[in-house]
């Protein structure tokens, strides 16, 4: 059993560990934005599916900035903010909270200067015209008719921009996608669907899908992180308290299903997974449960949701999953999975993973109290 004590110098050692890996990553391979490992190194020609991990270095070297003090952590902070920049007016992807949070947001807290705040809000309406009014939903990068619970880590850059400029409108776009993703994705026992498909010329909803999961029906455990996460996320803009119930259900369902260690496979419907970890949902568990701890209302929960998370951040912290004492592996943190049925980045670190691990660790450090959104 490990003490607090104990546990907070595991978590200092591994962000020791993450700047050392993040710093070699940035200083081998400059202006580089790996997406999964191979092998255990970030470089290779394998194929992206999508650009979404863009803003995660930026958002791994601030929050290293923060724990080393270290002035190079900055310079390198604010090159790769300047990197992502254009991608505020980017109406391919619905990942532009991913790009744009972790690396202007974080800039513009640091100094409070109205023009890193404007591309924060640039990003957020940008996000905005993905809106469909039939059916009410930000689509997905795939089509109009599709609807990711991923988008739920994203429209978080949309309240925020909607509660900067007093637009109602984005925030009435912001608050239906919750509800209409709330309806539709999320089930009655708390687990989530990855994606639902639309009627594009009436708005109705036809069904359940998956790209990343299992089966159409079956609970992808990263797509759950998403919305345990998010869905907080949406409760702390709105206080809407359905919200807050949503993100509840979602996390007491990642914990029922989840074993003791925390590390959930990359779907827990599938029979005998032939990997049993996806370390990547388990960090966005840790950072979304360390948010839902302070944010529900009612003690038990806000203790069983922040030592679930330290459960977890005591398992990534082993040498099983910190890459710590495995040779030549570039990555933080090992055993996450990208997308299993294309054989990407499976059983890999995974640019996000060490992101949200980094953002955790620096939570329970106390160096930062919100995440995304
Ligand atoms: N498409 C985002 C993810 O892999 O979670």
């Amino acid at each position: 059993m490990t003490t607090h004590s104990e546990l907070l110098s595991r978590c200092q050692a591994a962000l020791d560990f993450a700047a050392q890996q993040v710093r070699r990553l940035v200083e081998t391979n400059p202006d580089f934005f790996p997406m999964y490992t191979q092998g255990g190194r970030w470089k290779h020609g394998g194929e992206a599916w999508t650009n979404w991990c863009e803003g995660f270095l930026g958002g791994q070297l601030w929050l290293l900035h923060r724990h080393t003090g270290d002035a190079w952590f900055q310079t390198q902070a604010e090159h790769y903010c300047h990197l992502v920049e254009e991608r505020k007016t980017d109406r391919a992807v619905h990942d532009l909270g991913f790009t744009l949070w972790p690396t202007w947001k974080r800039w513009y807290d640091l100094t409070g200067e109205p023009a890193k705040n404007a591309v924060v809000i640039q990003a957020g309406q940008t996000m905005g015209l993905r809106f469909k009014e039939k059916g009410r939903y930000l689509r997905s990068f795939v089509a109009d008719d599709s609807l990711f619970i991923d988008i739920m880590m994203n429209v978080g850059i949309i309240f925020y921009a909607a509660q900067q400029t007093g637009d109602a409108t984005l925030l009435r776009i912001a608050t239906e996608h919750c509800l209409t993703s709330r309806r539709f994705l999320v089930r009655g026992d708390g687990s989530t669907s990855h994606e639902g498909l639309f009627n594009t010329e009436t708005g109705e909803f036809i069904r359940q899908s998956t790209h990343q999961g299992w089966r159409d029906d079956s609970s992808w455990a990263r797509g759950q992180t998403w919305a345990l996460y998010g869905f907080g996320t949406a409760y702390r803009y709105t206080g809407d308290v359905r919200f807050l119930n949503t993100a509840e259900a979602c996390a007491d369902f990642y914990i029922e299903r989840t074993p003791p260690h925390g590390v959930p496979p990359n779907d827990w419907d599938e029979p005998n997974p032939t990997l049993p970890y996806e370390s990547s949902a388990a960090a966005i568990a840790a950072s979304g449960l360390l948010n839902l701890a302070r944010l529900t209302g009612d003690a038990a929960r806000a203790r069983l949701y922040g030592d679930y998370a330290l459960r977890i951040l005591d398992t990534l912290t082993t040498p099983e999953f910190l890459a710590v004492d495995t040779p030549g592996w570039e990555g933080i943190l090992k055993h996450g999975s990208y997308h299993e049925r294309k054989g990407l980045g499976v059983d890999e670190s995974v640019m996000w993973g060490e992101y949200f691990f980094v953002e955790a660790l620096s939570k329970v450090l106390g160096y930062v109290e919100q995440g995304m959104g």
